[in-house]
């Protein structure tokens, strides 16, 4: 990135702020330096440097702020989408078997950094009081991703199910479908409704590592989980750890994902902060850079 892409981006992200409607007021205790200065030559990602970016944490994350801290790490921003693909054999530097409450205790793995993030984030969850919450996914390999795109496939090709009509809308379907005297969905409209919450193979950020998916003892990914405690604090808290709402509600266009309130992103606190003060998603932030 040239000096003057630099010049031109806090502009832009005032201006992106502005047209989306964003009203979250920065946080009181943020101190940030956001005339950032810049890394990097002409062919490498922009990397900015915070010169602070200070909170106040009720646990003592000193062990876990060098992870936390990433100063937009270009690792860490990498954007997967289904126009960003990951190779069949890529896989996260490192990776960690978290070791924090999982789903019924499963094995789930993270890449390193994220993991210890991950374990500040839930110490301090549990400070506030909110326990009811584990994680149940991060890291997926291609070959899991394309086991897991399969069985949803089939299992909209099977019924009719809520988001089916969540994607395909009320009217679509009992117009093509129930009028019809039809009970299962085309093939194409099968396929449309699997790939507006699940990601083809390589087209899935579990594959990157840097991502989880939360559940509580009643809210098993599904959109209840808006309804929990855990994601009322997650939405609040998680951007101080370096996590954003990687699916949020008003930007299924831009993310081509459902809403996910269970899915959140390790992006590094700077970027983080970035993104939640300004309401933008990681493909907003990619596409401005
Ligand atoms: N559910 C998310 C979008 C994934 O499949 O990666
Ligand atoms: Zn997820």
């Amino acid at each position: 990135m040239n000096r003057q892409r630099i010049f031109w981006l806090l502009p832009m992200l005032t201006l992106a702020l502005l047209l989306n409607g964003c009203i979250r007021t920065p946080h009181p205790i943020i101190e940030k330096n956001t005339t950032a200065s810049q890394q990097g030559t002409a062919d490498a990602a922009p990397v900015f440097i915070y010169q602070s970016l200070n909170y106040a944490y009720q646990t003592d994350v000193s062990k876990a702020l060098d992870a936390i801290v990433t100063n937009l790490d270009p690792a860490y921003l990498l954007l997967v989408n289904r126009d960003h693909l990951l190779d069949a054999d890529y896989a996260p530097q490192s990776l960690t078997e978290l070791t924090c409450s999982t789903h019924n205790d499963k094995k789930v793995t993270l890449e390193s950094r994220a993991a210890i993030a991950l374990y500040a984030m839930l110490a301090e969850m549990t400070a506030d009081g909110i326990t009811d919450v584990a994680v149940t996914s991060g890291y997926r390999t291609y070959e899991y991703q394309q086991q897991l795109h399969k069985q949803y496939l089939n299992k909209e090709k099977a019924r009719i199910t809520p988001e089916a009509y969540e994607c395909l809308g009320e009217e679509y379907i009992q117009t093509k479908y129930l009028d019809q005297g039809l009970s299962r969905l085309s093939d194409e409209d099968a396929l449309k409704v699997v790939m507006s919450y699940s990601a083809l193979p390589g087209a899935s950020e579990h594959q990157s590592g840097l991502c989880v998916d939360f559940v509580t003892s009643d809210a098993m990914l599904t959109q209840s989980f808006e309804n929990t405690e855990a994601f009322d604090w997650l939405s609040q808290n998680a951007y101080r750890f370096g996590f954003i709402l990687r699916y949020p509600e008003d930007k299924t266009v831009i993310t081509g994902f459902s809403y996910e309130p269970w899915h959140f992103r390790f992006v590094g606190r700077e970027a983080a902060t970035e993104l939640y003060f300004r309401c933008m998603t990681l493909e907003e932030l990619s596409g401005l850079l």
